[in-house]
């Protein structure tokens, strides 16, 4: 059984999940941990929220909050979010826990012992109201180029500019407004990158037929403009102390300590579960892994780059990553989606609406992959109802009551098979084919296409073989129809549970099976498969599997999550 460890970008801890961060990672890892779990490999599947960082300490005082009760707070928000819908992680942690502290200190140590650390003397703002440095992006003030007056210490929104947060015109602090601010100088630590660029270059080139284009074509535009050195510890309260004498007072970047947290994470989940094997299985010396990322595509430098440089730099054997799956963004009726401006709709409020498996479907089915993609509820509203209604649900709810009613619920007997069916098995076995391809290959929306063309090919069997009009003059070959057409709903069952684990069970449960006992979709061989249900298996018609999203519904989700027109 070969190994697949599956990591999802880590969320940041302060605000809550949106459709946007759904699709831009934690929803594609799933379907594909799911998937390759069903191809029969062993797979770890790790995830968390990344706590630590200015914008936590911000969101903390905001809510009048301590911060580790603020950052417990809302990991379990997140974790209650992702549970809903349906993620399969092996473990959630968190980027604070003990135990990733241990591996940020264990790596550091090394960087430093192998050269690769160096101490700079540096000048930032800081904030004498406030008592503390400010980071770039917490000083307010006006453009030098363009006037704009809400410009941001690293960036000017409005013209785009990179700035240096000492060019801004009246700076003040984002947080308090105040506006007595000093340059001050501080020492930090920095990651001597430009030293570990010989090493990293050579590992992305082995990594160009693997990697997709996007993830290869910007490590490469770094590469090419060469490495700088990287500030890796920053004045605050809240992080990790800094393991370094004269450094006491200081704490490690969150962007530092937050890719480590994969493996904080996984050690985490093998001190809770003495079951496991150990962590270093996956990550130190591991043998026969196949390492898959998945993030938003403004993730890919660190974890193109940074990352791995920080690995490489210790000197041992860590794993690296062999596929890095970056996403593109998911808009909101054509804007952003905001908490604040109260638009777009948020994880743990989309379950409310519809089960998860409506959004999981229809997110994966326009995954942003090659260009950013734009959610309504109107285009929600059709794929649901064109797709999922239309074609999977009538065919399931079709077969099971005409079954039921013509000849009794349960798998019919007797009737020969014709070439009808050999041509069904030929075109579902190459759609399925290319299905499990594009799984494999993490090309979400082909795969999900191909799906979707499966279930189109039950409804295009059922309307040639006719079995309502065929059953007056031939009762035996009405048996065999809808005896294939039975198999065929444990089939689509099956092909589907990655993307709808939910839909897949129940659609199991009408047949008497159970989801724990589905075929591995390694050499899934329809032939076999379409005859597993033998005559005179119990089944039960029960519910419609969908329910349709009615023009009155999407008008009343419209005026509750908002939108941009
Ligand atoms: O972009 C983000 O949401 C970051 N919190 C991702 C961190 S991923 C990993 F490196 F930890
Ligand atoms: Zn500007």
């Amino acid at each position: 059984m070969s190994k697949t460890l599956i990591t999802s970008a880590l969320p940041y801890v302060n605000g809550v999940p949106h459709l946007g961060h759904m699709v831009g990672c934690l929803l594609p890892s799933d379907v594909y941990a799911r998937f390759m779990r069903m191809m029969g490999n062993e797979v770890l599947y790790i995830c968390g929220t990344d706590e630590h960082g200015t914008p936590s300490e911000v969101g903390a005082a905001k809510e009048g909050m301590d911060i580790g009760e603020y950052c417990t707070k809302y990991h379990n928000r997140h974790k209650e979010a992702y549970a809903a819908f349906n993620l399969s992680f092996d473990y959630f942690g968190r980027t604070s826990s003990p135990q990733n502290q241990e591996l940020v200190y264990h790596i550091f140590e090394q960087l430093d012992k192998n050269g690769c650390i160096e101490e700079k003397t540096i000048k930032q703002i800081y904030s004498v109201d406030d008592g503390r440095f400010l980071p770039d992006r917490y000083v307010t003030g006006t453009c030098p180029h363009c006037g704009y007056d809400k410009a941001r210490g690293d960036q000017c929104e409005n013209c785009t500019k990179v700035l240096e947060p000492t060019e801004l015109i009246n700076p003040r602090s984002t947080i308090s407004g105040s506006t007595n601010l000093e340059i001050r100088e501080t020492r930090h630590l920095f990651l001597k990158l430009p030293m570990l660029e010989k090493r990293l270059s050579e590992w992305v080139r082995s990594k160009e037929p693997f990697w997709p284009d996007v993830a290869y074509s910007i490590a490469q535009k770094w590469l090419k403009e060469g490495l700088q050195e990287r500030c890796i510890t920053r004045d605050l309260k809240w992080g990790f102390p800094v393991n370094k004498p004269g450094f006491e007072d200081k704490v490690f970047y969150v962007w530092f300590d937050a890719p480590i947290g994969y493996i904080g994470i996984t050690k985490q989940w093998a001190d809770q579960n003495p079951s496991v094997r150990s962590w270093k299985d996956w990550w130190l010396d591991a043998k026969d892994v196949n390492y898959v990322e998945f993030m938003g595509k403004d993730n890919v430098p660190f974890h193109s780059i940074s990352f791995p440089a920080t690995l490489l730099g210790t000197g041992e054997n860590w794993t690296l990553v062999d596929y890095l799956k970056g996403m593109s963004y998911l808009t909101f009726e054509g804007g952003k989606f905001s908490k604040s401006e109260k638009r777009g709709i948020f994880a743990e409020d989309a379950v409310k609406e519809y089960p998860a498996d409506y959004w999981r479907y229809w997110l994966m089915s326009n995954a942003p992959e090659g260009s950013d993609a734009s959610f309504s509820f109107e285009l929600f509203a059709s794929v649901i109802n064109k797709d999922l209604n239309g074609v999977l649900g009538n065919f399931v709810s079709r077969v099971l009551k005409m079954t039921a009613s013509k000849i009794g619920e349960e798998v019919p007997a007797g009737g020969e098979d014709t070439e009808i069916e050999t041509a069904l098995i030929k075109v579902l076995q190459e759609r399925t084919d290319d299905y499990i391809k594009y799984m494999k290959d993490l090309e979400f929306r082909k795969a999900l296409n191909e799906l979707r063309a499966i279930w189109v090919e039950g409804n295009n069997y059922i309307s040639a073989a006719e079995p309502w009009t065929v059953i007056k003059e031939n009762p035996e070959r009405a048996a065999a129809i809808l005896r294939t057409c039975i198999n065929l709903i444990r089939i689509f069952a099956v092909l589907s549970a990655p993307v709808m684990p939910q839909t897949a069970e129940s659609m199991l449960q009408r047949l008497g099976l159970r989801a724990e006992n589905m075929p591995s979709l390694n050499g899934f061989n329809v032939k076999k498969e379409i005859s597993a249900l033998k005559p005179g298996q119990k089944f039960s018609v029960g519910e419609a599997l969908f329910e349709r999203i009615t023009p009155e519904r999407v008008e009343e989700l419209k005026a509750k999550y908002g939108s941009s027109k």
